[in-house]
């Protein structure tokens, strides 16, 4: 008799157990994962973007703070004033030429799709990373290029910088 007594108390702690452990649990296991599962994706996101989509992440940053005051959010530009950056042919023609002009301002007679503009534009950005990220950026977004016809750092490469001494300007003081 105590034996059976024994026995079954040790199924019954058994039972309890694997009830707790197993089939108890299992909803909240099952939610555990779930959320586990979210949590990691959420955390996968960020690493997960290449280096191309971080630099033109970066170059849409530095647009919308700088280049989108003058040449404007579907970058138009303003006649006369601001040229265009979307179907620039200035742009187009040499792309190189615009890491350039961002890096070191622009302070001469250009002509942009038969228009002709020469009020100066100041140095926008201190480092070729930056250069390129918004020239790619301006390049994909607007000009319809592909990932393989963006510039690499490697075409910076030979991009001197030397900043024009042109105070910022906004487009009020034009
Ligand atoms: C304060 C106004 C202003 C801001 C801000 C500005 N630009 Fe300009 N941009 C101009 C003007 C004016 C010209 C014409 C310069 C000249 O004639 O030398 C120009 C010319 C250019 C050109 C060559 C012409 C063309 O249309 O292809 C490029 C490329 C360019 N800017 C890129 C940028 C980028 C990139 C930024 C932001 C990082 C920027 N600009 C910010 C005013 C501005």
């Amino acid at each position: 008799m105590k034996k059976i007594s024994v026995l079954s108390v040790l199924l019954i702690i058994s039972v309890m157990f694997l009830a707790s452990c197993g089939g108890g649990s299992s909803n909240q296991g099952a939610d555990d994962k779930t959320n586990e599962n979210t949590q990691m994706s959420e955390q996968k996101a960020e690493p997960e973007q290449t280096p191309l989509e971080k630099q033109l992440a970066l170059g849409e940053k530095i647009y919308k703070e700088k280049c989108i005051v003058c040449h404007q959010a579907d970058a138009k530009g303003i006649e006369h004033a601001f040229p265009p950056l979307a179907g620039s042919d200035y742009l187009l023609e040499d792309p190189v030429r615009g890491i350039h002009q961002t890096l070191n301002g622009s302070n001469e007679e250009m002509v942009v799709n038969g228009k002709t503009y020469n009020a100066p534009m100041a140095p926008q950005v201190k480092t070729k990373e930056e250069a390129v990220a918004v020239i790619n950026y301006v390049l994909k977004e607007f000009n319809g290029y592909t990932d393989d016809q963006l510039l690499t750092m490697k075409d910076a490469e030979d991009v001197e910088i030397d900043p024009l001494p042109i105070a910022p300007q906004t487009p009020q003081q034009q």
